[in-house]
């Protein structure tokens, strides 16, 4: 038997207990990870206060968890390119907050030496959110993209992939996480009234092409729509409300770009220029914690969970 972190009601962050669970065996196409760090999303406290339960049924117990760093320990049948000992990274869609998860190969990438293991948990739903995005929504070089919650998990990563396609990114957030947006060469503003003002102001030529909405916020979508000329050039990632605007909810339910985001995560990397910035590093007893802290919000990068 070995430990995981579950919850067998929907309710408060106190829900999260300990549980023993069988060592998972890999089927086809899939590794078994010793898991050494996992990040911790808004998804996971959404799953376990019973918000999604409606639209999104999970079977209880349900120990929560989409991305992990850890050691490779069994491949599936059909498997290549991974091998017992193998230090990877990779996203799922549950089981990550234990001591063994089972991954989808594809969904795997390798973490050279020099990415620590928090710094690597903290990627997978990132990276794949933000190559998503980006190439769903066709930004291009040259042109300016606004990004709503531009300091948190997704926004701190997003804008870091859009700089590197040479897009110009103004970012909103908290004052606090300004200087942080500035490090990662976006240009940040402050939300609320007076925000489209504030946004033509800073972006060159006062021109927005694209926007992308990863706070969720709501008063953000009309002023988007107003900025960038239309709908069509806005997405959401955080908003399920947003269609009443005729904005696109983006929730990675086709194509899962998990190859491609990686690759650009770590050719960030290798140049020594990727920031992971983690809010917040606990041990994985302590999740029930780290669930009150994604709560309170304003997050700056990810809040990562050791095991
Ligand atoms: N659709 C998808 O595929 C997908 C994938 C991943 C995540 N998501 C969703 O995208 C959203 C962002 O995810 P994330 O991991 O980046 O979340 P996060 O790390 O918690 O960051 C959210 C950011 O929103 C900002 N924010 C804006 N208004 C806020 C408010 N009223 N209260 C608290 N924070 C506020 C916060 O920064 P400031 O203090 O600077 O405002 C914070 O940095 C979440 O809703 C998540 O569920 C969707």
């Amino acid at each position: 038997m070995t430990k995981a972190i579950a919850f067998a009601q929907y309710g408060d962050p106190e829900v999260l207990h300990p549980i023993d669970v069988e060592v998972p065996e890999p089927g086809p196409g899939q590794v078994r990870i010793a898991v050494r760090a996992v990040g911790v999303n808004p998804l996971d406290r959404r799953l376990r206060s019973g918000e999604l339960a409606e639209r999104f049924a999970v079977d209880l117990p349900f120990v929560p968890g989409c991305e992990v760093a850890g050691t490779v320990t069994a491949v599936g049948e059909g498997v290549t390119g991974f091998a017992p000992g193998d230090e990877v990274f990779g996203g799922t869609m549950s089981g990550g907050y234990a001591e063994h998860v089972l991954l989808a190969a594809d969904s795997v990438g390798h973490k050279p030496a020099s990415l620590g293991w928090e710094e690597a948990a903290a990627l997978p739903t990132a990276a794949e959110t933000a190559e998503r995005v980006l190439t769903e929504l066709g930004v291009r070089a040259g042109e300016t993209l606004l990004v709503h919650g531009a300091a948190g998990g997704v926004g701190t990563l997003l804008l870091q992939f859009a700089r590197a396609r040479g897009i110009t990114v103004v970012g909103t957030a908290s004052e606090a996480n300004h200087d942080h947006l500035r490090e990662l060469g976006a240009i940040p503003v402050t939300y609320g009234e007076g925000l489209a003002d504030r946004v033509r102001a800073a972006a060159p030529g006062g021109a927005v092409h694209r926007a992308v909405d990863a706070s969720g916020r709501g008063d953000e979508i009309p002023v988007s729509i107003e900025l960038t000329g239309s709908a069509d050039r806005v997405v959401t990632i955080a908003n399920t409300a947003a269609h009443e605007h005729g904005v696109r909810f983006n929730g990675g339910n086709g194509e899962r770009y998990h190859r491609q985001a990686y690759a650009a995560a770590l050719a960030l990397h290798e140049a020594g220029a990727l920031s992971l910035p983690l809010h917040r590093v606990l041990p994985l007893a302590e999740a029930a914690q780290a669930h009150r802290i994604s709560e309170q919000g304003h997050l700056r990068g990810k809040i990562v969970l050791t095991v």
